[in-house]
């Protein structure tokens, strides 16, 4: 390959600075960013790239010479005392990242391997924006935002407002004190806000916006020129270190380590962060870079990473500073949470009850640790809010396990022929109309166990193992069967034969084999199972317990009135108009026969009001493993007998069941001179055998 033309690569690098210039300003001056972090990272470390690569380029107006964003006219311009540096960023996000960082302190310090462990600070890296707070005489009179490092904003205004910052020192403070940290919106606080937000422009007021991320929506607040509206925009705070400090007082010894600092400002009033720990050499700091990394979702604030610094101020002084950035201080990222992306098409999905929800179709891209090419709009509204269209370039975020979301659209990357997405007015599956019914959010397909769509989640949920249970029966079977129309309804389930079931992809004589006799197996039933199975919307487990217990036999269930219905424990409008409306479908009363006339059956019991629960009023405690009842089983039976099925044995248990294996639970039974059955004495206490030990 032949070497590049100077000019190609000129024109290169300036179109890198104007669009870094371009995101700059967006981000800082605007505080409306239209890329995510890494997007601008990544162009930022091109520019590096290449200025290194072909020095001649480098020009003191390049984004890489200079830090942060421009000071807003409105706003007093503050000379930073000491000026406010930054980190550098360790960009390797496994633990090797951490073992750089040590190795080269260690090689700054000269020490060889027969030296003791450097001894670090390491510490969340917040994700807001930095502050300098100014207090003279123990009396905050100046905040000031970063700026370029070395000229900041006069927010103190605003940061008077943030209740986690002391207005006021305790007595014994040095004479003026520079307290350094970051100011942020907690996780909570960003989404009622912007809750707030919609709300606003829903009302059509003007000029309201939503926030993309909680540190943008804290910059937004910060350089808010009133202060009443910052006040109504809650912001937090984490100190982490000092700027200017003079008139140290006489009963105080100078710092000497920077935790040490951390503790007094703590000791001072300021919040510092609890996770702030001080650990020795590249272990100490892998195992913390580790161990928040699995805590990040659960912290009630953004972070993107951590921050290792070296303890001992000496050795702060002694490592110094390259440019802007001191050698003694590392920032640790994690994967990003936010990437940009294409997206593809939005298709439409329907659910197991027939909802409709819209799912942006992306290009793929790693997120949060994983490939995403699919993320939900949840609703047409959703949808319609973030103005998502096909062919959009959006910001995705995943942030743990939570289910991967369009942030929003990068406007400026909007394409003239993006088309505008519709929800459709029917079923994308069947082509049955699709209803959105008043007050709701929703879309759903009219067609019900027609849909093979809904068939396919009916078939799913009717064989997991807390309905009608058929083992083996998942989701890539079920799509085969339903899409090569070997099944259509529930009842053709047990009419499979060997013969269509081996024609299926993967599936040798020996599986389609256990799949038949798991159907078979599951022909017994119990009435709550079943009517959990047949998936009547918002009738779940625990309802369909309580239906059978109440009703005893399907046929009452089935005929039972409205009125009726409402008559049953914890069921209200909703869940007696969906039974109602379900077998209201002739097509869902034949599926019932059918299942029947196939065999799959249940005990049936009198109303619960007519039935003599023998064991009502009991509480049993189950323990060890009985020889043929499972666990399962022995509760149903328990429970179907009127008993209560308790974890633990108390005074108040009225029988131990044991079997093989049992613990502690047991000799907690006897000396408390509980009964104790075995599984024979079990069933004979069901039965109504008088059990001559009670
Ligand atoms: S120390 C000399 N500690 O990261 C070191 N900075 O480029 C000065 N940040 O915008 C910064 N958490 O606001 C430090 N625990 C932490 C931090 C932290 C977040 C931010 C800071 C600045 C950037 C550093």
């Amino acid at each position: 390959m032949s070497a590049p033309l100077k000019a190609d690569v000129a024109l290169q690098a300036a179109d890198l600075r104007r669009q870094l210039h371009h995101h700059a300003h967006c981000y800082y001056t605007l505080d409306a960013p239209e890329v995510p972090d890494v997007e601008y990272d990544r162009l930022f470390k091109s520019l590096q790239d290449l200025e290194s690569l072909h020095p001649y380029l480098k020009s003191p107006d390049s984004p890489t010479q200079r830090v942060g964003g421009a000071v807003l006219p409105e706003f007093q311009s503050v000379r930073h005392q000491v000026p406010m540096l930054s980190i550098r960023t360790e960009t390797d996000t496994e633990s090797s990242g951490a073992k750089a960082f040590d190795s080269r302190i260690r090689k700054e310090l000269s020490l060889d391997e027969n030296s003791p462990e450097v001894i670090y600070v390491a510490e969340l890296k917040f994700d807001g924006l930095a502050m300098s707070l100014r207090y003279e005489k123990g009396v905050l009179v100046q905040a000031a935002t970063r700026g370029d490092g070395e000229y900041g904003e006069d927010v103190t205004h605003n940061v008077r407002t943030i209740g986690q910052i002391p207005l006021q020192l305790p007595s014994g403070v040095p004479d003026t004190l520079e307290v350094r940290g970051e100011v942020y919106m907690r996780r909570d606080d960003f989404d009622a806000l912007n809750e707030r937000q919609r709300q606003k422009i829903s009302e059509g007021v003007r000029g309201e916006k939503t926030f993309v991320n909680p540190r943008n929506a804290a910059a937004g607040a910060v350089r808010q020129l009133d202060s009443n509206i910052a006040a109504q925009r809650p912001l937090s705070f984490f100190a982490y270190g000092l700027g200017d400090i003079q008139g140290w007082p006489e009963h105080l010894k100078p710092f000497e380590s920077h935790y040490e600092l951390l503790q007094t400002l703590k000791h001072w009033g300021f919040p510092v962060a609890e996770q702030t720990r001080c650990v020795q050499g590249a272990e100490g700091l892998i195992q913390f870079h580790v161990q928040v990394a699995a805590e990040r979702d659960t912290l009630p604030f953004d972070i993107d990473g951590v921050v290792y610094k070296v303890n001992d101020l000496s050795l702060q002084v002694q490592l110094g500073f390259v440019t802007r950035e001191p050698r003694w201080a590392v920032a640790h990222k994690f994967p990003a949470q936010e990437e940009m992306t294409l997206v593809l098409g939005i298709d439409v999905q329907v659910g197991r009850t027939g909802k409709l929800t819209p799912v942006a179709k992306l290009a793929p891209v790693f997120v949060g640790g994983v490939t995403v090419t699919n993320a939900t709009l949840h609703n047409e509204d959703e949808a319609r809010r973030k103005d998502v269209r096909i062919g959009d370039t959006v910001i995705v975020r995943r942030a743990g396990d939570v289910i991967p979301e369009v942030v929003s659209v990068v406007m400026d990357k909007r394409l003239p022929d993006a088309t505008v997405f519709t929800m459709p007015k029917i079923c994308p599956v069947c082509g049955s109309t699709a209803l959105r019914d008043e007050g709701e959010a929703d879309y759903r397909c009219s067609g019900g166990l027609f849909c093979p769509a809904q068939r396919k989640q009916a078939f799913l949920h009717f064989a997991q193992r807390r309905a009608v249970e058929v083992d083996g029966l998942g989701q890539k079977l079920i799509d085969q069967l339903v899409d090569a129309g070997i099944v259509h309804t529930l009842p053709d389930l047990y009419k499979l034969g060997l013969t269509a079931l081996v024609q299926l992809d993967r599936m040798a004589e020996k599986s389609a084999l256990n799949i038949l006799s798991a159907l078979e197996a599951s022909k017994s039933t119990t009435l709550p199972r079943f009517i959990y199975g047949l998936g009547i919307r918002h009738v779940g487990e625990a309802t369909a317990k309580e239906f059978a217990r109440h009703f005893g036999t399907l046929d009452a269930f089935m005929g039972a009135t409205e009125e009726e219905l409402l008559s049953v424990a914890d069921v209200g409008p909703v869940v007696a108009k969906s039974v109602i409306s379900f077998f209201a479908q002739s097509h869902h009363q034949e599926i019932v026969e059918q299942l029947r006339a196939c065999g799959v059956n249940w005990a049936e019991g009198p109303p619960a009001d007519k039935q003599v629960q023998i064991l009502s009023g009991k509480t049993v405690v189950l323990t060890g493993t009985l020889p043929t009842l499972s666990r399962e089983q022995a509760k149903e039976m328990l429970e179907a007998a009127g008993a209560k099925v308790a974890g633990s044995v108390s005074q108040k248990t009225s029988y131990v069941v044991a079997g093989t294996e049992a613990g502690s639970k047991l000799d907690k039974a006897v000396s408390l001179g509980v009964p104790v059955l075995d599984e024979t004495g079990l069933l004979q206490l069901i039965k109504g055998v008088q059990d001559d030990r009670t």
